[in-house]
């Protein structure tokens, strides 16, 4: 299925797609300095969907001028909080109001199904910005009794102002291309910083339309600037800009050690939502049906690209073949096809790399002795598709166990108890989330406690809310999205003490 059946299903979609995208610098939306475009393709047919204008150096610093002139002068410092949370509430009216046009640009650009984009990524984009939006008038400081003993009988009024911390750098990835825009722009618009963006070259299309909307709500210019392109050119520009005051970047582990580096000429401040290698526990007195059922839907909702999905099984021993078997089951019944098609489950993965990616790993289980019950080959005549794959015969040293894998692959362990379970689960680089099954409360705490995860999930997986933070312990990242510590990432604390 390709931008024909579009236009048949959505003219505004289509019409989107049939023109170059430009990139939004100062208000405007402009062609890369270069001249130069790059493709974005659908992953369901691996043909071209749409063609980018493709920024570099030259366009981030544009951009960067943008920003710093509209932080420094323009009038979006002086709107008052109130303002300002009510331009985030319209765009979110906006998104809301455009929601359909979102859910097929997602779908087209990234493969994932369009009813899962309509359910999910859309309106938790709008909701972000709704709850984002109570939180300018919020964002208050302190004041603070005073003792200084070497000015005995002085008397000090003292206060703590939070303030933006000015330019931020975004750099997101693509398998929730409107949402990450949505969590990184939310708490950035906030705190009252001004904002480069740069979306994932496979899918640049939702967060260019997010720009026309961010244009319609009536953001002043140069408050959001959007640079599409690719990471080691105008990523890497912007992660390295002396003028940016701050980067957030979601993506790979790998290039969130880059941005580290990149940070260090100016010491912009840094946050980083990286990979993880999740561990999702089923106890043996856990609810059967709802365990099997989570279990899988941990791993392959979004195709397993996800950042927290539950990608390592640990099951207990007395029911490791009723929960395996009934994973695998589930599996082998997911409707793998084109986004757009109303009966796909499962969509492509994003590109030809990430298939490449997974069906290495998937090779180097097998050579390490894994076995698939489900799945374990790409399948499709074109397009990037892998079956959802159930592996057992695994053990913790394998690389399928170790190592982040991005698709829809689950590597199932038994465990005998929690005292062996634990220091298992938490033997590894990452510490983003983890989910663990059982009717026991009492254990279920216990676990929550034990397992070194920034989220964990009881009886439940892949919960998100805009309240609720999400961010990596180890090397699954620095800070938090969501909830009211991601505003800690975008503000900065001053002090002042008056002698009175
Ligand atoms: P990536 O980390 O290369 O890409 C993420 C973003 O970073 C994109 O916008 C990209 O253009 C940008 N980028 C790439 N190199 C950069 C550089 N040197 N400087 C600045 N920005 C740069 O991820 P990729 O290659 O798309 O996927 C590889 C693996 O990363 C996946 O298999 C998965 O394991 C992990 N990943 C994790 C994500 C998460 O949500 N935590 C999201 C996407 C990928
Ligand atoms: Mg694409």
């Amino acid at each position: 299925m390709g931008t024909i059946s579009v236009a048949q299903v959505d003219p505004r979609v289509a019409s989107f797609l049939e023109k170059p995208r430009k990139m939004l610098i100062n208000g405007n939306w402009v062609d890369a300095v270069s001249g130069k475009t790059f493709p974005s393709y659908d992953p369901s047919t691996g043909e071209v969907l749409a063609t980018v204008a493709e920024g570099d150096r030259a366009d981030i610093d544009l951009a960067v001028k943008a920003a710093r002139q509209a932080f420094d002068s323009g009038p979006w410092r002086k709107m008052s909080a109130s303002e300002r949370g009510r331009l985030i509430w319209k765009l979110a009216d906006l998104i809301e109001a455009h929601a359909e046009e979102f859910a097929y640009l997602e779908s087209l650009d990234n493969g994932k199904p369009l009813t899962v984009a309509r359910a999910a990524d859309v309106p938790l984009a709008v909701d972000l910005f709704r709850y984002m939006a109570g939180w300018t008038t919020k964002l208050e400081g302190n004041t603070i009794p005073l003792s200084v003993p070497y000015t005995p009988g002085a008397k000090y009024f003292s206060y703590t102002l939070r303030e933006p911390v000015g330019v931020v750098g975004q750099i997101i990835p693509w398998n929730f291309p409107l949402l990450m825009a949505a969590w990184k722009l939310g708490p950035a618009l906030a705190s009252g910083c001004t904002v480069v963006l740069k979306p994932a070259e496979q899918t640049p299309l939702s967060a260019l339309k997010l720009g026309e909307l961010i244009i319609e709500a009536g953001f002043p210019e140069g408050v959001v600037n959007i640079v599409p392109g690719y990471g080691e050119t105008a990523g890497a520009a912007l992660a390295a800009h002396n003028d940016v005051d701050k980067v957030a970047f979601t993506g790979s582990t790998e290039v969130g050690k880059l941005i580290v580096h990149a940070a260090t000429g100016n010491l912009k401040r840094v946050s980083l939502e990286l990979g993880g290698k999740s561990p999702n526990v089923v106890f043996k007195d856990a609810d059967m049906d709802v365990a099997i059922s989570g279990a899988a839907s941990s791993i392959f909702f979004n195709h397993g690209q996800c950042c927290c999905a539950g990608s390592r099984l640990y099951v207990e021993k007395a029911v490791f073949d009723q929960v395996v078997e009934g994973v695998a089951e589930k599996a082998k019944k997911i409707r793998v096809g084109p986004g757009l098609d109303a009966n796909t489950q499962m969509g492509p993965l994003v590109s030809v790399e990430q298939m490449d990616r997974v069906c290495r790993y998937l090779e180097s289980g097998f050579s390490q002795g894994a076995k698939a019950i489900a799945g374990g080959h790409k399948t499709g005549e074109k397009g990037y598709f892998v079956e959802p794959t159930v592996l057992v015969d695994t053990n913790d040293q394998m690389k399928v166990v170790q190592e982040e894998i991005f698709g829809p692959v689950v590597a199932a362990m038994p465990f005998t108890d929690p005292e062996e379970l634990v220091p298992r689960a938490n033997d590894n680089v990452y510490g983003l989330a983890a989910g663990v099954w059982t009717r026991d409360i009492s254990k279920a705490h216990r676990m929550a406690e034990q397992l070194q995860a920034g989220t964990v999930w009881i009886n439940c997986y892949n919960i998100f809310d805009a309240a609720l933070p999400f961010g990596g312990y180890k090397q699954s990242g620095w800070g938090r999205e969501m909830g009211h510590d991601v505003l800690n990432n975008y503000t900065q604390t001053k002090a002042v003490c008056a002698r009175i």
